[in-house]
């Protein structure tokens, strides 16, 4: 499967939902996640993040490990999103800012 990387918390741009065939993005707080057990490896949503935080789970950068068990526990507790929303107001200022794991709202 793929899965959401640290560089969409706070950004949460939201252009990688409308391209999911299976509907498997799955929204909280400030962050979104793939549920594992449903993406079906289409690879379409990967070029539509604008701060390229969706990597196959292969290809997690070195040090975002843990955010493949993240997509996989928080999709189970979040709701489905599939239409594109507005980011949040600031979310220019967090594009590729360091450890926003620990700003992750659950
Ligand atoms: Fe959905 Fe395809 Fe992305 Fe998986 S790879 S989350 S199925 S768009
Ligand atoms: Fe996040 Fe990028 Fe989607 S910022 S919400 S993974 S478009």
């Amino acid at each position: 499967p793929f899965v959401v990387t640290e560089n969409c918390i706070k950004c949460k741009y939201t252009d990688c939902v409308e391209v999911c065939p299976v509907d498997c993005f799955h929204e909280g707080p400030n962050f979104l996640v793939i549920d594992p057990e449903e993406c079906i490896d289409c690879t379409l949503c990967e070029p539509e993040c604008p701060i390229s935080a969706i990597y196959p789970e292969d290809d997690v950068p070195a040090g975002q490990e843990a955010f493949i068990q993240l997509n996989a526990d928080l999709s189970q507790l979040w709701p489905v999103l599939t239409e594109r929303k507005d980011a949040p107001e600031d979310a220019k200022e967090w594009e590729g800012k360091p450890d926003k794991l620990k700003l992750l709202e659950r």
